[in-house]
């Protein structure tokens, strides 16, 4: 008796993380998750969520711009996403007098709300499983070159034929390296404009220094709205556009979250790697991300010491700053834990197994039995031109004026082509201008001199010698191999360097003036390393992975054949998949537990007038001090900040709904730990949480201390 007691116990202690791995088809959940989510407490159908012939909620979900996502919210086309995502809309519309960035924005009436250029939302209408159309007449003795070749031919035939039929935009995208593709059916809509977003010490609160942190107290979110046309079709900006109706907008529950508690996350995840063999993790996480690492280090050094040193500086650095410094934390986190749940010996173990098993005398294994090894020779080969890639991108051309100094290789190109018209010519110069100005403004050169000489130096000690750019070896045998002089040569004598040249130059150029560019050290070096990646790196790097493509597609197959009862998930690959757990605290360290949830108390911890991360608004302060949560409180009176569960997320995920058990909308996805960012290649249970913002805390943003009371009007609010 006592003993099944204990057994149940430790059965209930492995049980306890409610993590589900994957990110799935919204398409085939009837078939795989249903049931589970079911049992996880969700009280919906595959079809409340995915439908074709009524509407979902997958009606309510959309990219938001590039690469993230946004949910509608009320019948008028109100749209939530991240702040960070919102971030160079919100940047655009800011100027030092009105700085929408610093001080938060509201559009208090429709006619206050801005238009932003460029911006777009896109509904998926319907996702169809198209793979015998697509593979018809490939077959397995093919080279990759020529099924490369009839698959996109029968894509590109489908796709003409879905878009004239539906008047939708089509795109067939592959699914397992190419075992399987659908066909998506979208709409995409113009006119989407700023409605809200908080003052940056809300919505970017703990700044760089929190990201991919929990605990987390960012109200990482922003408010804008779709416009269509009087038919409720896209539409370019026009003041005759009126508010878009969704076919379905997400109800938001005050209820809030509980350890335990069912939760989904319906979004546009843009890269996960999987299915990947040791080899090639080893490569990512032991050699290439240290390595990209060590050289972002450098650069947000020095960018931090100028920015804490002048003000100014501060402002024309911090975005650049923000994204390096996402990509390097990311990296650092990913690398660690990676090595901390022994991933490459687990995924070598596992090789061996498949191989074992491959090597079995049954038929039909034959054709998986080479992959391992296959596997092994061509990572190989991949790997020093990965390595070489990665000092190029990071270290030669992490110097703002070589990178900048690219851009026009299109001017080149143009002026020595026959072909080329007048107009031609005038439209890159035009382009080259506005890019002029952009780069300009934000560039301070002190710091890329320091930079240039530190990233060349490192550069040339540790990359590959056949990636040594002539130019450079001509100019340091001249100066005693000094790191500075040559810096100073190419600084002294470039064009990039100064504006004003620049700019006149560009107003007053001809096609027979190319030479003012082709003679420029800048220029010259820049398009060196370039040229190695153009014409080496680059096409090596492909013709390599076109065969690891065809390997990783029969592995994959061979996975599948090997684990028949396994329920298998595609990568993430920018197409709407939902993931679901529950909501979940973790251990991340000996010792140490992390609650699930935060509190505003834990901003008021925070709080450091002296460190821009950690400054708090006085109206939030006052609202703190008189505990005015109204009804955005828990039950006991606090205000909930952020939560975190176990979805499966990744880039991309920035934006996209968190939905309770009964389909409402609980929280906004905008992070993930940094004990998780390995899912990316390995999903853990134990450590993987995805972060999100408490809707109510949201709420209270954006009804107590904006007093935009008018939008939580049109909002369906479950009590
Ligand atoms: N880490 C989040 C993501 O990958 C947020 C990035 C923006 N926030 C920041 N502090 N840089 O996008
Ligand atoms: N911040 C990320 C994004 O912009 C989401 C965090 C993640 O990678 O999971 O999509």
């Amino acid at each position: 008796m006592k003993k099944s007691i204990i057994t149940l116990l430790i059965v209930m202690a492995m049980l306890r993380s409610y993590a589900i791995e994957g990110m799935y088809l919204p398409l085939l959940l009837k078939q795989l998750n249903e049931k589970e989510m079911q049992s996880m407490g969700m009280k919906l159908t595959a079809e409340d969520i995915y439908s074709v012939n009524r509407s979902s909620l997958k009606d309510a979900i959309v990219i938001f711009g590039r690469g993230c996502t946004g949910e509608v919210i009320s019948t008028e086309g109100l749209v939530l996403t991240n702040h960070h995502c919102g971030y160079g809309a919100i940047q655009r519309h800011s100027s030092l007098a009105r700085d929408y960035l610093t001080d938060g924005f509201w559009a208090m009436n429709r006619n206050e709300e801005l238009p932003n250029q460029g911006l777009t939302v896109t509904f998926l209408v319907s996702m169809d499983n198209v793979t015998s159309r697509v593979l018809q007449g490939v077959s397995d003795d093919m080279t990759e070159r020529k099924r490369d070749s009839v698959v996109r031919l029968n894509t590109r035939k489908i796709e003409k034929l879905a878009a004239d039929s539906s008047g939708l935009t089509a795109q067939i995208r592959p699914f397992y390296y190419g075992n399987e593709y659908y066909l998506f059916l979208s709409e995409t809509f113009r006119d989407v404009r700023l409605v809200g977003a908080p003052p940056s010490n809300i919505g970017k609160f703990g700044g760089d220094t929190d990201n991919w942190m929990w605990p987390r107290h960012t109200g990482d979110f922003a408010v804008f709205r779709i416009y269509a046309d009087r038919n409720n079709k896209p539409a370019d900006y026009s003041t005759e556009n009126v508010p878009y109706k969704p076919k379905y907008h997400f109800p938001i529950s005050l209820r809030g979250v509980e350890k335990g508690d069912f939760s989904m996350v319906f979004g546009y995840p843009g890269t996960t790697r999987q299915y990947l063999p040791s080899i090639a993790v080893e490569n990512i996480t032991g050699l290439l991300n240290p390595v990209a690492v060590k050289l972002r280090d450098r650069r947000l050094n020095t960018f931090s010491a100028a920015m804490n040193a002048d003000k100014e500086v501060r402002i024309k650095y911090s975005a650049k700053h923000a994204n390096i410094a996402n990509g390097w934390k990311k990296m650092i986190g990913e690398s660690k834990g990676i090595d901390r749940i022994k991933a490459v010996n687990r995924k070598r173990e596992f090789e061996n197994r498949f191989q074992a098993w491959a090597s079995e005398a049954l038929a039909g294994r034959e054709q998986f039995r080479g992959i391992v090894p296959e596997f092994s020779r061509f990572h190989a080969q991949l790997k020093p031109l990965s390595l070489a890639r990665t000092y190029i991108n990071e270290a030669a051309l992490g110097v703002e004026l070589l990178r900048f100094a690219l851009q026009f290789e299109e001017l080149v190109k143009a002026s020595g082509g026959k072909k080329q018209t007048d107009e031609a010519v005038q439209k890159i110069l035009n382009r080259l201008l506005t890019s002029s100005a952009e780069f300009f403004k934000n560039y301070h050169q002190p710091i890329d001199r320091q930079l240039m000489e530190e990233l060349l130096e490192i550069y040339a000690r540790e990359s590959d010698k056949a990636f040594v750019p002539e130019s450079m070896q001509r100019i340091l045998a001249r100066n005693k191999n000094s790191f500075k002089a040559l810096t100073a040569s190419v600084f002294d004598k470039t064009i990039f360097a100064s504006q004003s040249k620049l700019e006149t130059m560009l107003k007053s150029y001809k096609p027979t003036q190319v030479t003012i560019l082709t003679k420029d050290p800048a220029y010259i070096l820049a398009t060196e390393f370039n040229v190695f990646l153009s014409e080496i790196i680059t096409p090596e790097t492909r013709q390599i992975e076109s065969k690891l493509d065809s390997l990783q597609r029969v592995y994959v197959q061979g996975l599948m054949a090997m684990q028949p009862e396994k329920r298998f998930y595609p990568d993430a690959n920018s197409t709407l998949r939902v993931s679901y757990g529950a909501v979940d605290d973790y251990l991340p360290m000996d010792a140490v537990h992390y609650r699930h949830y935060t509190t505003i108390e834990g901003i008021m911890e925070k709080e450091n007038p002296d460190i821009y991360d950690y400054v708090v608004e006085p109206k939030l302060k006052q609202l703190y001090l008189t505990k005015d949560y109204g009804r955005y409180a828990d039950k006991n009176g606090q205000l909930r900040t952020c939560f975190i569960a176990s979805n499966h997320t990744t880039g991309g995920n920035s934006g996209s709904p968190v939905i309770n058990a009964n389909g409402h909308l609980v929280g906004i996805n905008f992070d993930r730990n940094w004990e998780g960012t390995m899912s990316d290649l390995m999903y853990d249970s134990d450590m993987c949480r995805n972060i999100s913002i408490d809707i109510r805390y949201c709420l209270f943003v954006i009804d107590k201390f904006a007093g935009a009371t008018h939008l939580i009007n049109e909002m369906t609010i479950v009590e």
